[in-house]
């Protein structure tokens, strides 16, 4: 696990961006893991920067999204099809029959989960994963308690995700209680993954997720398990660290061939 303190969001958002499009520069067809809500919003504004620029290219490129809420359909504005139109997708140049995104509207749930498993590995599985982080420890809308082996399927949130996502809402009571989600394990396979998370309400969860134990509380801290993780704060969402020195040397002294 390589923990990356930013000086700003700016700065981690760009910082992740730029990643991105050194993968698509490296591999066109790379298959993209992407996250919705407040966090990744700066990496897509950078991303679309860098499409208008000539410097990322998704043509080639597929993406598969963590999650939707159940019962939402595409066009609600709370929706995650939603989002991702508006964030990015009507901005750049995916094919559009290379996103996905689970299905809010799915009638055989189970199905729909198993087919979502099954493109991925259609695919060749994620190649990069963009993860933010509840203030719960939550990865996806794997809650708390959530199997750290997970595939996707149905969820049901916690009261305190449904509070703390009112605000896209129009009201508390509107928020879904149930959603589809990929799982930890699902997750887990991305060969390479940056979990960003910023401000003051995400320092509890980052200190639980990179210093506490690994344990399915805390379903980020499964990250310490995985080859590449790289967790992308800035200093708010650091401050709750205890290590904060020696993360900081290790990312200023790496060899240039690991940069
Ligand atoms: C969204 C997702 C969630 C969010 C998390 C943080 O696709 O999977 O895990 O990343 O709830 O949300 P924000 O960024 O709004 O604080």
């Amino acid at each position: 696990m390589e923990i990356i303190i930013q000086p700003s969001p700016e700065a981690a958002c760009r910082y992740v961006a730029g990643r991105i499009a050194s993968l698509l520069a490296a591999k066109p067809a790379a298959v993209l893991g992407l996250a919705t809500g407040s966090t990744p919003v700066g990496v897509y504004r950078e991303l679309i920067h860098l499409h208008q620029q000539g410097e990322a290219d998704f043509s080639h490129a597929a993406a598969f999204n963590l999650d939707e809420y159940l019962g939402l359909p595409p066009e609600h504005p709370a929706s995650y099809h939603h989002f991702m139109q508006e964030n990015l997708f009507q901005h750049v140049n995916f094919n559009p029959g290379r996103t996905f995104i689970p299905s809010g509207l799915a009638s055989d749930v189970p199905a729909a989960c198993a087919d979502y498993e099954a493109k991925i590995r259609a695919y060749h599985g994620i190649d990069l994963q963009i993860l933010g982080i509840g203030s719960d420890g939550h990865i996806g809308f794997n809650e708390p308690s959530s199997s750290l082996s997970s595939r996707t399927r149905l969820k049901t949130l916690t009261p305190r995700t449904r509070e703390d996502n009112a605000r896209f809402f129009s009201s508390l009571e509107e928020v879904p209680h149930h959603v589809l989600t990929m799982g930890v394990g699902t997750i887990m396979e991305a060969r390479e993954i940056f979990l960003l998370a910023f401000g003051t309400g995400k320092a509890d969860a980052i200190a639980a997720t990179v210093e506490g134990p690994v344990t399915a509380n805390v379903p980020a801290s499964v990250l310490q398990f995985h080859q590449t993780a790289k967790i992308v704060i800035d200093e708010a969402a650091a401050s709750k660290l205890q290590r904060t020195d020696y993360y900081r040397w290790v990312f200023d002294h790496k060899p240039d061939w690991q940069r």
